[in-house]
């Protein structure tokens, strides 16, 4: 189906992603290469997107990192390969450049968990606390809230706040807990969580543990306190694969979505890196979200530049105060 008319793209923004076929002979590597020069794109891409995703991108990383990259791109077209909140995030940031999701239904349960009417009632309650929230969340909820953090700085953004500071921190209450325990503070936690990383089964763990003694069990902060409580090392994606990188052990249990496992094994040939297994026999620790791009979308999306993210501007403006706040933060804290 030819779709090089304007309300049939319109249609394709509403619907949020191309469902139609493509030529299946075309090399979609060398087409999507070929279109990111003649179109001065770059492709962002999220550790959990898929392999084809990585193998194609100008950039693979956390939060954080896309976040930064997306700030400082000069790029025109940004094709932001990861969930709708990070591609939202890219237009706050850089609002003059053309931000793509290859599909714009890619959500998230943690920022879906959050409603900004009930966040708002939330916060209306605690009239003396400061907000951090975790990145993801939707602009609504970051334009209620003081800070933003990530996985990778939510402790040195809780740490450079006063002792006694009252604090809400939303949405995730696993890395909300995982906070107050590393810091001593009682943050108050906004009850979200992800549902990919709820998924993982403790006594399956306990179990692959013990058939892997020299394994090394690696777990982002959004899992819960008991997988938190037998891991070796807990970070964020990046600091995740760093942590594989630099050190001597040779095999890893990753308590993570899956899709990072293709980052570890491209970087660290020789070692080893196991699924922590989820607590039920699909591959639930697949993000539905994150992997509802493909390459095909990508192509499609830098082919006809659609779907779009298109925001609100007073929106934009207060959603940008605090990841200003983040991102200024972060270069001092992170050096
Ligand atoms: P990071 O990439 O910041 O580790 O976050 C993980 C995540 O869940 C993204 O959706
Ligand atoms: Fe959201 Fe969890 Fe998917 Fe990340 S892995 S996008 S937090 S649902």
């Amino acid at each position: 189906m030819p779709v090089d008319n304007l309300p049939e793209l319109e249609r394709i923004n509403q619907i949020g992603y191309f469902d139609i076929d493509i030529d299946p002979s075309l090399d979609l590597f060398e087409e999507i290469n070929k279109l990111k020069k003649e179109k001065n794109a770059v492709i962002l891409a999220h550790y959990y997107q898929e392999p084809d995703i990585h193998d194609i991108a100008d950039y693979i990383g956390d939060s954080l990192g896309l976040a930064q990259n997306a700030e400082r791109t000069e790029a025109d077209i940004i094709v932001f390969a990861g969930v709708h909140f990070m591609a939202e995030t890219a237009k706050i940031l850089n609002p003059g450049k053309k931000v793509l999701l290859p599909d714009l239904k890619a959500g998230c349960s943690l920022s879906d968990s959050c409603p900004p009417p009930l966040f708002k009632a939330f916060k209306d309650k605690h009239p003396d606390h400061l907000v951090i929230s975790y990145v993801n969340c939707s602009a609504g909820i970051k334009a209620l809230s003081d800070i933003i953090c990530t996985s990778s700085n939510a402790q040195l953004i809780v740490e450079s706040l006063p002792a006694d500071q009252k604090i809400i921190f939303a949405p995730d209450k696993n890395l909300g807990g995982y906070i107050n325990k590393q810091t001593g503070r009682n943050m108050v936690l906004w009850n979200g969580a992800c549902m990919v990383h709820e998924i993982f089964s403790l006594e399956k763990i306990t179990k692959l543990k013990e058939r892997h003694p020299y394994a090394l069990m690696i777990a982002h902060p959004e899992c819960e306190e008991a997988v938190l409580a037998v891991a070796d090392f807990i970070g964020s994606t990046t600091q995740l694969l760093q942590y594989a990188e630099q050190s001597s052990a040779q095999e890893f249990i990753v308590a993570t979505e899956s899709g990072i496992l293709h980052q570890m094994r491209i970087n660290c040939p020789t070692k080893t890196f196991i699924a922590a297994p989820p607590n039920n026999a699909c591959a639930c620790n697949d993000c539905p979200h994150m992997k509802r791009n493909t390459l095909e979308k990508v192509y499609l999306c830098l082919k006809y530049e659609v779907p779009e993210i298109i925001m609100d501007e007073t929106l934009r403006l207060a959603a940008k105060i605090p990841i200003d706040r983040m991102l200024q933060l972060s270069a001092k804290l992170m050096k």
